[in-house]
């Protein structure tokens, strides 16, 4: 999980949120950072908040909100040019703005730094509820139009009309940089399109098939091992007998019901996003965000799933889930499907899925699919199809599945998936990160580079520096630097 705007785009955000309510409650607020490291030696911006339209396509709707943004002016030099940092699906994250590789090269250009929060996340709240009604104002297109809207406003009323603005972001935020650039061209001089997948798909197998890999560039056996767990978990859900162990081994907050096959794909599913979690986020530099979890590693997982003084495959799978809950201080698994459904049908601002988990379903089942499903057979894990995650778009916001498919159709039509003709956009990619499969990895034009990274995780370019980063990755974000430099002087 994490903040933005390296967003979650994840492979589930159940998870998150029994991270964050079954803890302290809500989100816990920024964590110290490492020893030495200390948050308050930069003071956070405070947030500001800009008047938005509600409806951009609809000239007969008035009505307006407030959406938050931040600003930092510590390295803007007269006549240098402004970047932009997109939020994406989850609350902005100041911390942004004081740290990440985007700053230091703001402090080389002598660039004005701004953040804007994405409608429907965070504090920016541009209807009462999240009612299904509501949500109709959620989406990328209208998220673009804010994005211009301030751009157009802030330009003016702080005399920037003729400074280059480019545009960051990573993960859904890395296509709406990409995106803002190739829709609104006039607005954007360039932009820095992170971790970002470009094209909309319902079904997403692919990304499993990355996580195998990623496993076993750790270690040959290593998805062999989680295969064979969950594998043995699958036959063993097919006996009621054995879910009084299953209770006890995965440590589980109430007997494990399973009525349905939504029950057993989600309780499959939440397993396997532990591996998901850590391979997306393989030591990413991400403790400035306030994340936990960070030493948790594949190195981590795959030594666990190779210790046989666990005992079988399936115990050690177990072991894995338990190391989890404990790092993230969960007192016990929320296996239940029911309770998952009831948390993504709260509409309030206050409910426990507001964090960003009703959104961005929504998001996925109006927009983008992007369904990480156990389709493929060259993937570690059993029981999550397809159909139980299209069914989630009809239980919690009645879209169909042909809605579906023609919303994501729509979008690759709109948005011209892969098929990006622009200028000054780069699209850097972590080779461990699943989310690559759908991003840009080879260059489009000279115009439009790829930066490929062997060995990194999601964002992995945009995470502030450290002694130990491969590389590769140091070679990365000075290539992304040499493109700016020579992008601002067009
Ligand atoms: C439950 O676990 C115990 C101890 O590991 C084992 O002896 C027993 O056979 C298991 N029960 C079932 C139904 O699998
Ligand atoms: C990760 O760090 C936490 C606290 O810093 C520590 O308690 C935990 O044992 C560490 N976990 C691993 C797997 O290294
Ligand atoms: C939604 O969540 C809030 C906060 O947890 C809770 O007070 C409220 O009762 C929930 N609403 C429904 C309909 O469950
Ligand atoms: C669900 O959508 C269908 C068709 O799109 C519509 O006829 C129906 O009334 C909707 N149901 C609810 C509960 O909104």
């Amino acid at each position: 999980m994490a903040f933005q705007p390296c967003g979650w785009l994840l492979w589930k955000v159940t998870l998150l949120f029994s991270l964050f309510v079954v803890g302290e409650g809500k989100y816990k607020g920024f964590r110290k950072l490492s020893q030495g490291e200390d948050i308050s030696r930069r003071a956070l911006p405070e947030e500001q908040w800009f008047t938005q339209k509600l409806d951009h396509f609809n000239g007969a709707d008035s009505r307006e909100w407030k959406q938050r943004y931040f600003v930092n002016e510590a390295f803007y030099k007269p006549g240098g040019p402004v970047f932009l940092m997109i939020g994406g699906e989850g609350p902005a994250s100041p911390a942004w703005m004081q740290y990440g590789t985007w700053l230091t090269y703001a402090e080389k250009v002598g660039a004005l730094c701004l953040m804007l929060e994405h409608r429907f996340y965070g504090k920016s709240h541009p209807t009462v509820d999240l009612s299904t009604d509501n949500l109709r104002f959620l989406s990328s297109r209208q998220a673009l139009a804010d994005l211009a809207h301030f751009r157009v406003v802030m330009s003016e009323t702080r005399g920037l009309t003729n400074r280059k603005w480019v545009a960051f972001g990573g993960s859904y935020p890395g296509s709406l940089a990409a995106w803002f650039r190739l829709k609104y061209p006039h607005l954007v001089h360039a932009s820095v399109a992170t971790s970002a997948p470009v094209y909309a798909t319902v079904n997403f197998p692919e990304y499993l098939e990355v996580v195998w890999r990623s496993l076993a560039s750790e270690n040959a056996e290593c998805p062999l091992l989680v295969k064979k767990a969950s594998d043995t978990l699958m036959e063993r859900l097919k006996d009621p007998k054995t879910y009084d162990n299953i209770t006890k081994d995965f440590n589980l907050c109430s007997k494990l019901q399973i009525q349905t096959e939504m029950d057993s794909a989600y309780f499959l599913e939440t397993l396997a996003g532990n591996f998901m979690d850590v391979v997306q986020y393989n030591e990413d530099n991400r403790g400035f965000e306030g994340v936990m979890g960070t030493n948790i590693t594949i190195k981590g997982l795959c030594g666990l799933m190779g210790d046989t003084s666990l005992g079988e495959p399936y115990n050690r799978y177990a072991a894995v889930s338990r190391l989890m809950m404990e790092t993230f201080s969960l007192k016990c698994l929320d296996a239940s499907f029911n309770n998952y459904v009831r948390d993504m049908t709260n509409t309030s601002w206050d409910g426990p899925a507001a964090g960003g988990g009703r959104q961005w379903v929504y998001q996925t089942c109006t927009e983008f699919g992007f369904y990480q499903s156990t389709d493929s057979p060259n993937q570690p894990f059993t029981g999550f199809p397809l159909v139980y995650h299209v069914k989630q778009c009809a239980d919690f916001y009645n879209v169909s599945s042909g809605q579906l498919a023609e919303a994501v159709a729509q979008t690759n039509e709109y948005y011209a998936g892969y098929d990006i003709r622009s200028t000054r956009i780069v699209f850097p990619n972590g080779a461990i990160d699943p989310w690559h499969a759908l991003g840009i990895t080879k260059d489009i034009t000279p115009d439009l580079p790829a930066v490929f990274i062997k060995g990194t995780a999601h964002c992995a370019n945009m995470y502030p520096a450290r002694s130990e980063d491969l590389p590769q990755l140091v070679l990365a974000r000075d290539h992304i630097y040499l493109l700016l430099q020579q992008w601002l002087k067009q």
